[in-house]
Protein backbone atom coordinates (compact mmCIF):
# COMPACT_ATOMS: atom_id res chain seq x y z
CA UNK A 1 0.00 0.00 0.00
CA UNK A 2 0.97 3.50 -1.11
CA UNK A 3 -0.11 6.71 0.32
CA UNK A 4 2.74 8.77 -0.49
CA UNK A 5 1.97 11.79 -1.58
CA UNK A 6 -1.75 11.56 -1.12
CA UNK A 7 -3.95 14.64 0.76
CA UNK A 8 -6.30 13.20 3.53
CA UNK A 9 -9.14 15.99 2.64
CA UNK A 10 -12.45 13.29 3.11
CA UNK A 11 -12.42 9.38 3.48
CA UNK A 12 -14.75 9.39 0.49
CA UNK A 13 -10.98 9.63 -1.37
CA UNK A 14 -10.00 6.56 0.53
CA UNK A 15 -10.46 2.92 -0.52
CA UNK A 16 -11.75 0.25 2.46
CA UNK A 17 -8.69 -1.09 1.96
CA UNK A 18 -6.58 1.95 2.00
CA UNK A 19 -8.71 2.80 5.11
CA UNK A 20 -7.70 -0.23 6.52
CA UNK A 21 -4.26 -0.18 5.84
CA UNK A 22 -4.24 3.29 8.20
CA UNK A 23 -6.32 1.40 11.06
CA UNK A 24 -3.12 -1.14 10.86
CA UNK A 25 -0.69 1.42 11.16
CA UNK A 26 -2.02 3.24 13.49
CA UNK A 27 -2.48 0.37 15.73
CA UNK A 28 1.11 -0.52 15.09
CA UNK A 29 3.00 3.12 16.53
CA UNK A 30 0.32 2.65 19.02
CA UNK A 31 2.06 -0.74 20.44
CA UNK A 32 5.49 1.14 19.19
CA UNK A 33 4.52 3.95 21.57
CA UNK A 34 3.42 1.65 24.63
CA UNK A 35 6.62 -0.30 24.58
CA UNK A 36 9.01 2.99 24.21
CA UNK A 37 9.95 1.86 21.06
CA UNK A 38 11.29 4.67 19.00
CA UNK A 39 10.34 5.66 15.63
CA UNK A 40 11.39 8.71 13.98
CA UNK A 41 12.14 7.83 10.75
CA UNK A 42 10.95 10.84 9.12
CA UNK A 43 13.98 13.35 10.91
CA UNK A 44 14.64 16.41 9.12
CA UNK A 45 10.93 17.14 8.09
CA UNK A 46 8.71 20.30 8.84
CA UNK A 47 4.50 19.90 9.09
CA UNK A 48 2.67 23.52 9.44
CA UNK A 49 -0.32 23.45 11.82
CA UNK A 50 -3.39 25.60 10.72
CA UNK A 51 -5.60 26.15 13.17
CA UNK A 52 -8.44 29.12 12.30
CA UNK A 53 -10.85 27.27 14.73
CA UNK A 54 -9.55 26.03 18.52
CA UNK A 55 -8.55 22.60 19.07
CA UNK A 56 -6.96 19.84 22.44
CA UNK A 57 -6.75 17.00 20.85
CA UNK A 58 -6.28 17.18 17.30
CA UNK A 59 -3.76 19.87 17.57
CA UNK A 60 -2.05 18.11 20.47
CA UNK A 61 -1.98 14.94 18.36
CA UNK A 62 -0.60 16.50 15.18
CA UNK A 63 2.18 17.79 17.49
CA UNK A 64 2.81 14.70 19.51
CA UNK A 65 2.34 12.38 16.00
CA UNK A 66 5.22 14.79 14.23
CA UNK A 67 7.44 14.77 16.99
CA UNK A 68 7.51 11.16 17.47
CA UNK A 69 8.18 10.61 14.08
CA UNK A 70 11.62 13.27 14.50
CA UNK A 71 9.77 16.20 12.61
CA UNK A 72 9.57 19.97 13.53
CA UNK A 73 6.12 21.71 13.75
CA UNK A 74 4.91 25.23 13.14
CA UNK A 75 1.49 26.18 14.66
CA UNK A 76 -0.45 28.75 13.05
CA UNK A 77 -3.14 29.76 15.50
CA UNK A 78 -6.82 30.98 14.08
CA UNK A 79 -5.53 35.45 14.98
CA UNK A 80 -1.97 34.90 14.55
CA UNK A 81 -1.27 34.29 10.93
CA UNK A 82 -2.12 36.51 7.67
CA UNK A 83 -4.41 33.69 5.86
CA UNK A 84 -7.43 34.97 4.66
CA UNK A 85 -7.63 37.99 6.26
CA UNK A 86 -4.20 39.69 4.11
CA UNK A 87 -3.32 37.06 2.08
CA UNK A 88 -4.73 34.34 -0.17
CA UNK A 89 -5.21 31.03 0.68
CA UNK A 90 -4.00 30.02 -2.81
CA UNK A 91 -1.02 32.69 -2.05
CA UNK A 92 -0.43 30.66 1.41
CA UNK A 93 -0.43 27.35 -0.04
CA UNK A 94 2.39 28.37 -2.16
CA UNK A 95 4.24 29.53 0.47
CA UNK A 96 3.77 26.82 2.96
CA UNK A 97 4.50 24.16 0.54
CA UNK A 98 7.50 25.79 -0.36
CA UNK A 99 8.89 25.39 3.12
CA UNK A 100 7.08 22.41 5.02
CA UNK A 101 6.74 19.08 3.65
CA UNK A 102 3.18 18.66 5.15
CA UNK A 103 0.32 20.51 6.28
CA UNK A 104 -2.89 20.56 8.14
CA UNK A 105 -5.58 22.86 8.22
CA UNK A 106 -8.66 23.31 10.52
CA UNK A 107 -11.35 25.91 9.41
CA UNK A 108 -14.55 26.42 7.76
CA UNK A 109 -15.48 25.40 4.44
CA UNK A 110 -14.06 22.06 2.51
CA UNK A 111 -13.39 24.04 -0.33
CA UNK A 112 -11.08 25.97 1.76
CA UNK A 113 -8.95 22.70 2.40
CA UNK A 114 -9.32 21.72 -1.16
CA UNK A 115 -7.96 24.86 -2.38
CA UNK A 116 -4.99 24.78 -0.41
CA UNK A 117 -4.80 20.86 -1.08
CA UNK A 118 -4.45 22.19 -4.89
CA UNK A 119 -1.86 25.04 -4.23
CA UNK A 120 0.55 23.42 -1.74
CA UNK A 121 2.12 20.85 -3.60
CA UNK A 122 2.57 18.72 -0.57
CA UNK A 123 0.18 16.72 1.40
CA UNK A 124 -2.71 18.36 3.12
CA UNK A 125 -4.37 16.90 6.40
CA UNK A 126 -7.83 17.62 7.03
CA UNK A 127 -8.19 18.65 10.75
CA UNK A 128 -11.62 19.72 10.66
CA UNK A 129 -14.09 21.19 8.56
CA UNK A 130 -17.95 22.25 8.47
CA UNK A 131 -18.82 19.03 6.54
CA UNK A 132 -15.61 16.32 7.29
CA UNK A 133 -13.50 15.49 10.16
CA UNK A 134 -11.59 12.55 8.85
CA UNK A 135 -8.90 12.02 11.44
CA UNK A 136 -11.64 11.53 14.18
CA UNK A 137 -13.52 9.04 11.97
CA UNK A 138 -10.04 6.70 12.22
CA UNK A 139 -9.83 6.77 15.64
CA UNK A 140 -13.37 6.35 16.57
CA UNK A 141 -12.95 3.15 13.87
CA UNK A 142 -9.46 2.14 15.70
CA UNK A 143 -11.48 1.91 19.37
CA UNK A 144 -14.13 0.31 17.80
CA UNK A 145 -12.05 -2.64 16.35
CA UNK A 146 -10.21 -2.56 19.76
CA UNK A 147 -12.89 -3.24 21.46
CA UNK A 148 -15.09 -5.46 19.07
CA UNK A 149 -12.55 -6.96 17.41
CA UNK A 150 -14.06 -5.61 13.92
CA UNK A 151 -15.85 -3.66 12.33
CA UNK A 152 -18.08 -5.40 9.55
CA UNK A 153 -21.96 -5.93 10.72
CA UNK A 154 -21.99 -4.01 13.81
CA UNK A 155 -24.44 -1.53 14.39
CA UNK A 156 -23.54 1.64 14.52
CA UNK A 157 -25.78 4.67 16.07
CA UNK A 158 -25.16 8.27 15.86
CA UNK A 159 -27.79 10.73 17.36
CA UNK A 160 -27.97 14.16 17.48
CA UNK A 161 -26.72 16.37 14.92
CA UNK A 162 -26.35 14.22 12.09
CA UNK A 163 -26.05 16.93 9.06
CA UNK A 164 -22.33 18.06 9.94
CA UNK A 165 -18.73 17.17 10.32
CA UNK A 166 -19.38 14.34 12.56
CA UNK A 167 -22.43 13.27 11.56
CA UNK A 168 -21.23 12.94 8.14
CA UNK A 169 -17.70 11.26 8.19
CA UNK A 170 -18.86 8.64 10.34
CA UNK A 171 -21.73 7.56 7.76
CA UNK A 172 -18.51 7.71 4.97
CA UNK A 173 -16.71 5.52 7.47
CA UNK A 174 -19.41 3.29 8.42
CA UNK A 175 -20.67 2.38 5.14
CA UNK A 176 -17.01 1.99 3.71
CA UNK A 177 -15.93 -0.13 6.46
CA UNK A 178 -19.29 -2.44 6.20
CA UNK A 179 -21.07 -1.12 9.56
CA UNK A 180 -24.46 -0.41 9.63
CA UNK A 181 -24.84 3.34 9.65
CA UNK A 182 -27.82 4.56 11.69
CA UNK A 183 -28.89 8.56 11.68
CA UNK A 184 -31.18 9.15 14.85
CA UNK A 185 -32.49 12.38 15.23
CA UNK A 186 -35.34 15.13 14.30
CA UNK A 187 -35.46 15.13 9.98
CA UNK A 188 -34.35 18.08 9.65
CA UNK A 189 -30.71 17.35 10.72
CA UNK A 190 -30.18 14.35 8.85
CA UNK A 191 -27.19 13.91 6.52
CA UNK A 192 -27.72 15.67 3.17
CA UNK A 193 -29.56 13.72 0.70
CA UNK A 194 -26.60 13.51 -2.09
CA UNK A 195 -24.23 12.46 0.34
CA UNK A 196 -26.69 9.81 1.91
CA UNK A 197 -26.65 8.30 -1.89
CA UNK A 198 -23.44 8.32 -2.20
CA UNK A 199 -22.52 6.28 1.23
CA UNK A 200 -25.49 3.79 -0.09
CA UNK A 201 -23.10 3.07 -3.03
CA UNK A 202 -20.37 2.53 -0.67
CA UNK A 203 -22.43 0.15 1.75
CA UNK A 204 -23.47 -2.04 -1.20
CA UNK A 205 -20.22 -2.53 -1.70
CA UNK A 206 -19.19 -3.39 1.79
CA UNK A 207 -22.26 -5.19 3.26
CA UNK A 208 -23.45 -2.20 5.26
CA UNK A 209 -26.78 -0.01 5.50
CA UNK A 210 -27.75 3.21 6.07
CA UNK A 211 -31.30 4.21 8.11
CA UNK A 212 -32.48 7.80 8.83
CA UNK A 213 -35.09 7.69 11.73
CA UNK A 214 -36.70 9.72 14.43
CA UNK A 215 -37.63 7.09 16.29
CA UNK A 216 -34.74 6.16 18.91
CA UNK A 217 -35.89 3.24 20.41
CA UNK A 218 -36.37 1.33 16.74
CA UNK A 219 -32.39 2.78 15.95
CA UNK A 220 -30.91 1.83 19.39
CA UNK A 221 -32.17 -1.72 19.45
CA UNK A 222 -29.33 -4.14 19.37
CA UNK A 223 -26.68 -1.17 18.63
CA UNK A 224 -23.33 -1.96 19.45
CA UNK A 225 -22.11 1.52 19.38
CA UNK A 226 -23.94 4.38 20.05
CA UNK A 227 -22.43 8.38 19.54
CA UNK A 228 -23.15 11.72 19.68
CA UNK A 229 -21.56 14.79 19.08
CA UNK A 230 -22.35 18.58 20.08
CA UNK A 231 -25.68 20.19 19.21
CA UNK A 232 -24.03 23.32 18.12
CA UNK A 233 -20.41 23.41 16.26
CA UNK A 234 -17.36 25.64 16.04
CA UNK A 235 -18.57 28.52 14.33
CA UNK A 236 -22.76 28.03 14.34
CA UNK A 237 -24.02 31.23 16.00
CA UNK A 238 -25.28 30.88 19.51
CA UNK A 239 -28.63 32.10 18.88
CA UNK A 240 -29.14 28.24 17.63
CA UNK A 241 -28.64 26.68 20.88
CA UNK A 242 -32.54 27.57 21.92
CA UNK A 243 -33.52 25.78 18.61
CA UNK A 244 -31.27 22.95 19.29
CA UNK A 245 -31.77 22.26 23.05
CA UNK A 246 -35.33 22.07 22.13
CA UNK A 247 -35.26 19.73 18.60
CA UNK A 248 -32.27 17.35 19.99
CA UNK A 249 -33.05 16.64 23.67
CA UNK A 250 -34.88 14.04 22.63
CA UNK A 251 -31.85 12.97 21.05
CA UNK A 252 -29.94 12.98 23.85
CA UNK A 253 -27.61 10.13 24.93
CA UNK A 254 -28.89 8.82 28.49
CA UNK A 255 -28.34 5.63 30.11
CA UNK A 256 -32.08 4.45 29.36
CA UNK A 257 -30.92 5.15 25.87
CA UNK A 258 -28.06 2.89 26.43
CA UNK A 259 -30.07 0.25 28.17
CA UNK A 260 -32.02 -0.37 25.30
CA UNK A 261 -28.71 -1.29 22.92
CA UNK A 262 -27.08 -4.55 22.87
CA UNK A 263 -25.85 -5.13 26.65
CA UNK A 264 -22.26 -4.75 25.17
CA UNK A 265 -22.88 -1.46 23.65
CA UNK A 266 -20.37 0.60 24.09
CA UNK A 267 -20.32 4.80 23.84
CA UNK A 268 -18.49 6.95 21.85
CA UNK A 269 -18.32 11.14 21.77
CA UNK A 270 -15.39 12.86 19.66
CA UNK A 271 -15.08 15.42 22.23
CA UNK A 272 -15.30 18.44 24.11
CA UNK A 273 -18.58 17.02 25.16
CA UNK A 274 -21.59 19.06 27.61
CA UNK A 275 -22.30 16.42 29.98
CA UNK A 276 -22.01 18.50 33.29
CA UNK A 277 -21.16 22.35 34.90
CA UNK A 278 -17.58 22.01 34.52
CA UNK A 279 -17.34 24.09 31.14
CA UNK A 280 -17.73 27.64 30.94
CA UNK A 281 -20.62 27.50 27.78
CA UNK A 282 -22.25 24.63 30.09
CA UNK A 283 -22.81 27.31 33.35
CA UNK A 284 -24.25 29.24 30.85
CA UNK A 285 -26.82 26.84 28.83
CA UNK A 286 -27.80 26.07 32.16
CA UNK A 287 -28.18 29.73 33.49
CA UNK A 288 -30.36 30.06 30.98
CA UNK A 289 -32.09 26.92 30.47
CA UNK A 290 -31.78 25.24 33.40
CA UNK A 291 -29.73 22.02 31.99
CA UNK A 292 -26.97 20.17 33.46
CA UNK A 293 -26.14 18.31 30.48
CA UNK A 294 -26.55 18.43 26.67
CA UNK A 295 -26.30 15.66 23.88
CA UNK A 296 -24.86 12.66 26.63
CA UNK A 297 -25.09 12.58 30.22
CA UNK A 298 -22.81 12.36 32.94
CA UNK A 299 -24.34 8.98 33.83
CA UNK A 300 -23.61 7.85 30.94
CA UNK A 301 -20.37 9.86 29.90
CA UNK A 302 -18.97 8.11 33.19
CA UNK A 303 -20.05 4.53 32.95
CA UNK A 304 -18.21 1.63 31.94
CA UNK A 305 -19.94 2.05 28.81
CA UNK A 306 -18.12 5.37 27.88
CA UNK A 307 -14.65 4.63 25.75
CA UNK A 308 -14.31 8.25 25.03
CA UNK A 309 -10.96 8.41 26.60
CA UNK A 310 -9.90 5.58 24.81
CA UNK A 311 -10.80 7.42 21.51
CA UNK A 312 -9.12 10.29 22.35
CA UNK A 313 -5.56 8.80 23.03
CA UNK A 314 -5.81 6.71 19.51
CA UNK A 315 -6.63 10.25 17.57
CA UNK A 316 -2.78 10.91 18.08
CA UNK A 317 -1.92 7.32 16.77
CA UNK A 318 -4.03 7.77 14.04
CA UNK A 319 -3.11 11.02 13.26
CA UNK A 320 0.04 9.79 13.20
CA UNK A 321 -0.29 7.40 11.02
CA UNK A 322 -2.09 9.27 8.30
CA UNK A 323 1.33 11.88 8.36
CA UNK A 324 3.37 8.58 8.15
CA UNK A 325 1.52 6.82 5.42
CA UNK A 326 1.20 10.41 3.15
CA UNK A 327 4.67 11.44 3.64
CA UNK A 328 6.24 8.36 3.26
CA UNK A 329 7.50 7.32 6.48
N1 LIG B 1 -12.38 15.80 18.63
C1 LIG B 1 -11.67 16.90 18.32
O1 LIG B 1 -11.40 17.20 17.15
O2 LIG B 1 -11.25 17.62 19.39
P1 LIG B 1 -10.53 19.04 19.34
O3 LIG B 1 -11.54 20.04 18.84
O4 LIG B 1 -10.10 19.29 20.76
O5 LIG B 1 -9.36 18.95 18.40
N1 LIG C 1 -19.08 19.13 15.39
C1 LIG C 1 -18.04 19.61 16.26
C2 LIG C 1 -16.89 18.64 16.30
C3 LIG C 1 -15.78 19.02 17.22
C4 LIG C 1 -14.66 18.02 17.24
C5 LIG C 1 -17.58 20.99 15.78
O1 LIG C 1 -17.41 21.17 14.57
O2 LIG C 1 -17.42 21.88 16.63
Amino acid sequence: MNLKGRNFLTLKDFSPEEIRYLLELAADYKRKKHDGVMHDTLRGKNVALIFEKTSTRTRCSFEIGAHDLGMGTTYLDPSGSQIGKKESIKDTARVLGSMFDGIEYRGFGQEIVEELARYAGVPVWNGLTNEYHPTQILADMLTIREEFGTLEGLRFVYMGDARYNMGNSLMIGCSKLGLHFTACTESKYFPNPELVKICEGYAKESGGTITLTENVEEAVKGANIIYTDVWVSMGEPDEVWEERIRELTPYRVTMDVMNMADDNCIFLHCLPAFHDLGTGIGRKIHEKYGINEMEVTDEVFESDKSRVFEEAENRMHTIKAVMAATLGA
